[in-house]
Parts: structure tokens; C-alpha cells; sequence
């Protein structure tokens, strides 16, 4: 153990739980944030993985949701002393040409994928910076960086992503919090799985290395992050996407 906490949101998802199980193996202890109507789905994970209670603790955090997270994340901060990692990963997309999109996709991708970053975020903070030491990732897109044709709610969120990154780094580098984010191409998971199959075809075939991502390689550029070897990096957007978009 590194005897350092990492607290990782949308820990159930497909990047969120190889995000989780690389930064067990590299000695942290993860508190798993998940949307609490899918604790069964949640406590499956945790079930399958065999994760003893040191290594992953399960925290129902809706992070769409302002007053819940900064109850729930001070009492946290206080249960555990400390949360060195914080991953912002939690994120849905609801995919609409931009002219028959509607108010709830734009409300739900803003708030789930943007807002959320100031709620959870937001309360610990303060605390991160009295601690000093402390990294925060945010997890952005390729389609925040290039925009994505059926994607605007999504691109513009993972865009605010970057500048919310950018900023926050600026604040917090005296205090030796670092502030970065990491931008994934198309990846294996269920987000990507429910295009149509000659949509992800089309895709791979603009993707020089020709295929997705697989979460394991998302998940290798967050603990990279995390890690001492990163402490001079902050307010970097680290692309791993295949050379889909090289900024
Ligand atoms: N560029 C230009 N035109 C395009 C296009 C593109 N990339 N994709 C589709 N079109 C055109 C179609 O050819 C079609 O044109 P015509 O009307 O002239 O025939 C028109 O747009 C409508 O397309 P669809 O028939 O596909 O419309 P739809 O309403 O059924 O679906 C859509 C629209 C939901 C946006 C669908 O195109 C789609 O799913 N696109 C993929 C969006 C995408 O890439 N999402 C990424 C999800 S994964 C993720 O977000 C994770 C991450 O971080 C990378």
C-alpha cells in the first residue's frame, strides 16, 4: 500500500473500474463512487473482484446532485483524513443531431459530465490544498477536443472539462495539488458498444491505429498521473486516443 486514498466517481463503469483496479494493484486504497440507483450492480463488481474493504470501499455519490456531495464528500474527508487522488470520471452520453436534440439530453450530459466537477470537486478542494500533495484528474474526450458530429451536449461538456482543468491547476499549484486531465478516445466499453456496429466501424477506420482503446489503457495514463513521477505536470490534457486528434 501507498497508504494514499484515491477517490474514483462512475467507479462501476467500464473505464471507472479498470481506473480502480489498476490504482489497487499500484498500492492505493479506492473509494468507489457510483450512482446510487445501481448499488446491485456495484456490489457485483466489488463481489466479483474480490477487493478486501482496505483496498476498495463502495460510496453511493450522485454527482449530479450539489448538496449530496458536499455532505457526503466533507463526512468522507473526515472518515478517512484524507483523499490524495481524486479521478472525475462519471459520465453518460445522449447522443442527438443538435437540431432534434432536446432540454433533458442538453441538461443531463451538462450536469452529469460538467456540473458534476464543481460538486464533488468543490468540497474537498479546500481541504486538498491544506494537505498539499494532492492530484486531481479529470477525465475529458477526444470529442471535447476535436467536437463530434451528434455530440454537441457531450463535446461541450468534455471542452468545459479542459478549461475547468486548466484553471483550477493555475489555482492550485502553490498549494502542490496538481490539476490535469485525460482525454480517451474511442474505447471498448459500454458507452461505445451501443453505436451501431457500422458507426464504430466507420470510426476505427479514421483511427490511425485502426481499433479502440481498451480501458486498460485509459487507466494507465490516470495512475501515470497519480503518480510522484507527475508532480511538475498540471493543467496537461493527456490524449490517449490512437492519434484520432493530435493536439
Ligand atoms: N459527419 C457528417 N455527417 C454525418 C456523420 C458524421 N460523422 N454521421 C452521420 N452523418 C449524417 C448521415 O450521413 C445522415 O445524413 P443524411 O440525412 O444526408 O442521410 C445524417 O447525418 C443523419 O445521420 P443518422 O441517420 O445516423 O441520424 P440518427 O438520428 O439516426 O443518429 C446520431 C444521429 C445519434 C448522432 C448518430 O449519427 C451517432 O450515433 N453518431 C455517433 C456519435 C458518436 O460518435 N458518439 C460517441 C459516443 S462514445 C463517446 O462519446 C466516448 C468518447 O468520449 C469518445
Amino acid at each position: 500500500m501507498t497508504n494514499q486514498i484515491a477517490l474514483v466517481t462512475g467507479a462501476n463503469g467500464g473505464i471507472g473500474s479498470k481506473i480502480t483496479e489498476e490504482l489497487v494493484k499500484a498500492g492505493y486504497r479506492v473509494i468507489a463512487g457510483y450512482y446510487p440507483s445501481e448499488k446491485d450492480r456495484a456490489t457485483a463488481w466489488i463481489n466479483d473482484a474480490k477487493y478486501t474493504q482496505d483496498e476498495v470501499r463502495l460510496l453511493p455519490l450522485d454527482v449530479t446532485d450539489a448538496e449530496h456531495c458536499q455532505e457526503v464528500l466533507t463526512a468522507l474527508w473526515q472518515e478517512e483524513g484524507q483523499i490524495d487522488v481524486l479521478v472525475n470520471n462519471a459520465g453518460i452520453t445522449r447522443d442527438a443531431l443538435f437540431k432534434r436534440m432536446n432540454f433533458e439530453q442538453w441538461d443531463a450530459v451538462i450536469k452529469t459530465n460538467l456540473n458534476s466537477l464543481f460538486y464533488v470537486t468543490h468540497p474537498l478542494f479546500t481541504f486538498m490544498c491544506e494537505k498539499g500533495s494532492c492530484r486531481i484528474i479529470n477525465m475529458t474526450s477526444v470529442n471535447g477536443l476535436k467536437g463530434q458530429f451528434g455530440q454537441v451536449n457531450y463535446s461541450a461538456a468534455k471542452a468545459g472539462v479542459i478549461g475547468f482543468t486548466k484553471a483550477l491547476a493555475a489555482e492550485g499549484a502553490k498549494f502542490g495539488v496538481t490539476v490535469n486531465a485525460v482525454a480517451p478516445g474511442y474505447t471498448n466499453t459500454a458507452m461505445v458498444s451501443v453505436l451501431k456496429p457500422e458507426v464504430i466501424d466507420n470510426i476505427c477506420s479514421t483511427i490511425p491505429m485502426k481499433r479502440l482503446a481498451e480501458p486498460s489503457e485509459i487507466a494507465a495514463a490516470v495512475v501515470f498521473l497519480a503518480s510522484e513521477n507527475a508532480q511538475y505536470i498540471t493543467g496537461e490534457t493527456l490524449s490517449v486516443n490512437g492519434g484520432l486528434y493530435m493536439h
